[in-house]
């Protein structure tokens, strides 16, 4: 039997319906930008494999390091015992981040980054004595698929069969100029009963890679401070140069209370989360009253081989080669997007940083599951380049040591897509 039909016997695979998906493309090995299928076909990973890959796949200095953490220390329970490479991650990730930044907690992917950064917002007031338990979020907002993830993420497909079961959000509209005022009046309007609002901050990556401005953000963060309303800012997608900088926090003045990282923390090498918080917040559960303990813990929280993966991998994202990379890679964006504006089958373009969404034009309006989207995506796999459209939103988002060449292809193929599809 192939790898595919053996798949296909024992395997469910994860946003895939899979009476009518194509079969799994069989992968073998990773190098650089690109992935290899057992039948040796070369696929340019233009979307860093779920976002995650930052540095390019199997790179040999994360290998090594991981190794090297493998034959010392595997695992060890985090709850009464410690370990060097927990410690010193946290010492280098916060020495990098909005300097209020003042304890880590490590958990185990992007959703469970936010339960933990929820359950912080909602036991700090709980703590306090003050009855704040509302949560506020952007409409359409993605912020994982656990359920208090779900819950303040927006009601969409994703969520359906669950939202009589998921707790009530207050969402309200990303910021622009015509109606920040009246989204900083609502807010006020529930002033005291607001624990905490949770954003994407700069981009909307599931809802279609949705931007918005970061002087929007700002103030918007402001009056939330000024509300005394906690801000988390979920930086999974984010984090760790996609928008240009190190991360979108770095756009704004304001420094949220709460940070989330998970996806490009360990370049993409290991699953692994991480919630960062203010020395304010991590006071409110000290006591004598072992009721305010955080009742929160995963079996692998903090395993050393994921700190050594993402130790490793910021040694890779410090050196000054990486944010030329980036620069360079949104400078590319920038001339594509240019150069193809205007194109009849083009709805629009934007771009973040080494983020850019291609809209294509489908007379409708856009939908998750636009027929456009299978064939845009077939058509891009059989160019040997995985890009994997939100409908018909088709968005590059590559490893960082992408070259010019890789990306003229990725851009020229593009091109002839938007001719032909
Ligand atoms: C902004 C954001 N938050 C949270 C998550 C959930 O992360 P994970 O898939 O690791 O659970 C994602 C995943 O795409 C995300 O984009």
């Amino acid at each position: 039997m192939s790898l595919i039909e053996r798949d296909l016997a024992v395997i469910w695979h994860p946003y895939t319906q899979m009476k009518t998906a194509r079969p799994p493309v069989p992968i073998v090995k990773g190098e650089g930008t690109c992935l290899y299928s057992e039948d040796g076909k070369k696929y340019i990973d233009a979307i860093s494999s779920w976002w995650v890959n930052i540095h390019g796949h199997s790179h040999p200095y994360i290998a090594q390091k991981v190794a090297e953490q493998l034959n010392k220390l595997e695992h060890a329970i985090f709850a009464g015992f410690t370990h060097p490479g927990a410690v010193e991650l946290a010492e280098r990730l916060l020495a990098i981040l909005p300097a209020n930044q003042a304890k880590a907690f490590y958990s185990d992917n992007g959703s469970t980054a936010v339960e933990v950064a929820i359950k912080m917002c909602l036991q700090y007031w709980y703590n306090k004595g003050e009855q704040r338990t509302k949560i506020l979020a952007f409409k359409n907002a993605y912020h994982g698929d656990t359920f208090g993830a779900m819950s303040v993420s927006g009601r969409s497909a994703f969520t359906a069969a669950f939202d009589s079961l998921l707790f009530e959000v207050e969402f309200i509209d990303l910021p622009s100029a015509d109606n920040i005022e009246s989204i900083k009046s609502l807010i006020s309007g529930m002033r005291n009963e607001l624990s905490c609002f949770i954003f994407e901050p700069l981009v909307q990556g599931s809802a279609g890679m949705i931007m918005y401005e970061a002087a929007h953000l700002n103030e918007l963060m402001a009056h939330c401070r000024q509300e005394k309303v906690l801000l988390i800012a979920d930086e999974v997608f984010t984090g760790f140069g996609r928008t240009g900088k190190a991360f979108a926090s770095s756009h704004v003045q304001v420094q949220p209370d709460i940070m989330c990282f998970s996806k490009g923390l360990t370049g993409g090498t290991m699953a692994f989360g991480l919630t960062t918080c203010t020395r304010e917040i991590y006071n409110a559960f000290l006591s004598d009253d072992r009721m305010k303990t955080l009742f929160h813990g995963h079996s692998y929280t903090a395993n050393p081989v994921a700190c050594a993966a993402a130790l490793a991998s910021l040694d890779l994202f410090l050196e000054p080669s990486t944010q030329e990379n980036i620069n360079r890679i949104a400078d590319n964006h920038r001339a594509f997007a240019a150069k193809v504006t205007g194109h009849r089958s083009l709805k629009t373009t934007r771009q973040t940083g080494t983020i850019l969404a291609l809209e294509w034009e489908t007379g409708n309006n856009t939908s998750y599951f636009s027929s456009l989207r299978d064939k845009l995506y077939d058509y891009f796999l059989d160019a040997g380049i995985i890009l994997r459209p939100l409908g018909n939103i088709v968005y590059i988002l590559p490893p960082y040591c992408i070259t010019n060449a890789e990306l003229d292809y990725i851009y020229s193929t593009i091109e002839q897509a938007l001719d032909e599809i």
